[in-house]
């Protein structure tokens, strides 16, 4: 049995399309009413840069969680941090931050291999190939270790100069050689080819001659098959923002690279709420922009000291300027092209989906071909009714489809309770066909339906043949985990 909003729903869609009224075949979603939920309405994510220790505060955990699916380490992942000593590598901080980030539902941005900065000392004192073997070896251990856990890498950090030559910045690495940016980038990519590579840096946030030295390397990159993906803009940002902001987001990402904010903060003062409020559209008016994140959490965070450029007072307190992002992520946006962190699958492909507690493959029983046929699991056989593929509902979501009958994986009823049964029926793009892909540990990922919020499960955690699939509140528990088997 379909619910009265399912009908209705669909009969609204078909009478829009018999009428010829232009209509969004997603249906309108609701006010996020957190930083993150608003932003994953919009297909993007909304982080924040984490000092690793202040994980044990309370106070600053809860903010945290609340309001922010993605992190970044604000020091812990730099040279001077993971290489202090040169091939003895420490992780235990950065670890913990993705360990953090996992069981909290956020993606991480790596930050950063490569930085003329926070050298550690006995690179500081090297040069000419020594000091390339040393810069390689630092991009190719650290990538290995935080291989498919690191959503997008800042492969290299602040590379250009300030002022007028639009040219590149005199460092103890620039003077290994000018290909020191793509032999990095190559590195990273044979490292860990699941994530995003990223260049970062600041003072971009207009078309200007730095701005413009990097688009024309990344346009070179991009011609010769080096391999770069995004561009971050840190927009540590005045009291004004360059009219031209969104245009310049826009040239990189028709050079094909997705950008991201990736250290926004602002000078408090009259303007504080008007700049955050101008930067979040100006991110989800280009479908390239994936996501932003604010450099600290709250004003006493940040390394600004007294400009007080957050968007959480000392005490945690929302501020005006959080409001305007709040806002702007809730108002009009360009669809990503994107899709958010976790989620990149291919619509085209195919996928055989294994459970991470029985191993057993998500399964069309009895390969039915009706409406209301029950989803199991079972040995995986890669048989038609084990194949689905991810049709794209926008803004994140995905209907599930069953190469067999082409029926879409449905909460059936749109139930919203835990153990709503999981069942396929035609394609009507309901918000109960609709699921959102939250990543987990090590390239498992969770499925979330838009209706309900809640995860698809192996019932009860079985591990038999025919095991029932339903929905529960998402947990995290691996047998909410499903890992994306292309197979065609
Ligand atoms: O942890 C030590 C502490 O033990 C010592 O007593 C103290 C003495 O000053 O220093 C502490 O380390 C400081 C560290 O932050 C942690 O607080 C370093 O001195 C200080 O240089 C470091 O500053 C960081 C800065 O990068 C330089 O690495 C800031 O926290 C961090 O916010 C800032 O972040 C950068 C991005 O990585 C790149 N873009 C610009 C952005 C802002 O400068």
């Amino acid at each position: 049995m379909k619910s009265r909003r399912t009908l209705l729903a669909a009969a609204t869609l078909a009478v829009a399309l018999t009428t010829g009224m232009t209509v969004a075949l997603t249906p309108a979603a609701g006010a996020g009413t957190t930083l993150k939920a608003a932003a994953a309405e919009k297909g993007r994510y909304f982080g924040a840069a984490v000092a690793v220790n202040k994980l044990s505060t309370s106070a600053y955990t809860t903010i945290l969680n609340r309001e922010f699916n993605s992190v970044v380490a604000e020091n812990e992942m730099k040279w001077s941090s993971t290489e202090p000593q040169q091939n003895t590598f420490t992780y235990s901080s950065g670890d913990r931050l993705v360990s953090h980030a996992q069981a909290n539902g956020m993606s991480v941005r790596g930050h950063t291999l490569l930085w003329h900065a926070q050298q550690p000392g006995w690179a500081q004192g090297m040069s000419g190939s020594a000091l390339r073997s040393a810069m390689i070896n630092h991009v190719t251990q650290v990538a290995t270790h935080y291989r498919g856990k690191i959503y997008a890498w800042d492969v290299v950090n602040e590379a250009f100069a300030d002022g007028g030559s639009g040219g590149r910045r005199d460092s103890n690495m620039q003077r290994t050689g000018n290909d020191w940016i793509e032999a990095a980038f190559r590195a990273a990519r044979a490292a860990d080819p699941g994530a995003k590579l990223c260049y970062n840096d600041y003072n971009t946030d207009g078309i200007n001659a730095k701005s413009t030295g990097i688009y024309n390397m990344v346009r070179d990159f991009k011609s010769r098959g080096v391999p770069i993906d995004c561009v971050g803009f840190q927009s540590h940002l005045g009291t004004s923002l360059a009219s031209d902001y969104q245009a310049n987001l826009q040239r990189f990402a028709d050079l094909g690279v997705d950008v991201q904010i990736t250290e926004l903060d602002v000078m408090t003062g009259g303007n504080q709420a008007n700049i955050y409020g101008a930067v979040t559209r100006a991110c989800l008016a280009v479908s390239r922009c994936t996501g932003i994140t604010t450099w600290g959490v709250r004003d006493c965070d940040s390394w600004r000291g007294s400009d007080n450029a957050l968007l959480f007072d000392c005490n945690g307190n929302k501020k005006a300027a959080y409001t305007a992002v709040l806002d702007a992520l809730n108002g009009g946006s360009t669809p990503p092209t994107t899709p958010p962190p976790g989620s990149g699958v291919d619509t085209s492909a195919w996928y055989v989906l294994l459970n991470r507690n029985s191993g057993k493959a998500l399964d069309l029983y009895a390969s039915a071909t009706n409406d209301g046929a029950r989803i199991s699991q079972w040995s995986r056989n890669n048989g038609v009714n084990q194949q689905w593929q991810f049709v794209d509902s926008g803004s994140g979501y995905y209907r599930v489809k069953s190469r067999h009958s082409s029926k879409v994986l449905d909460v059936s009823g749109f139930s919203t309770a835990d153990g709503g049964a999981i069942v396929q029926w035609s394609d009507l793009n309901g918000t109960n066909q609709q699921f959102r892909i939250a990543n987990s540990a090590d390239g498992y990922v969770r499925l979330i339906n838009r209706n309900s919020s809640k995860a698809v499960e192996v019932q009860g955690a079985s591990t038999a043949d025919g095991g029932n699939i339903v929905q529960y509140a998402d947990w995290g528990g691996t047998n909410q985990q499903w890992q994306l088997v292309r197979i065609g």
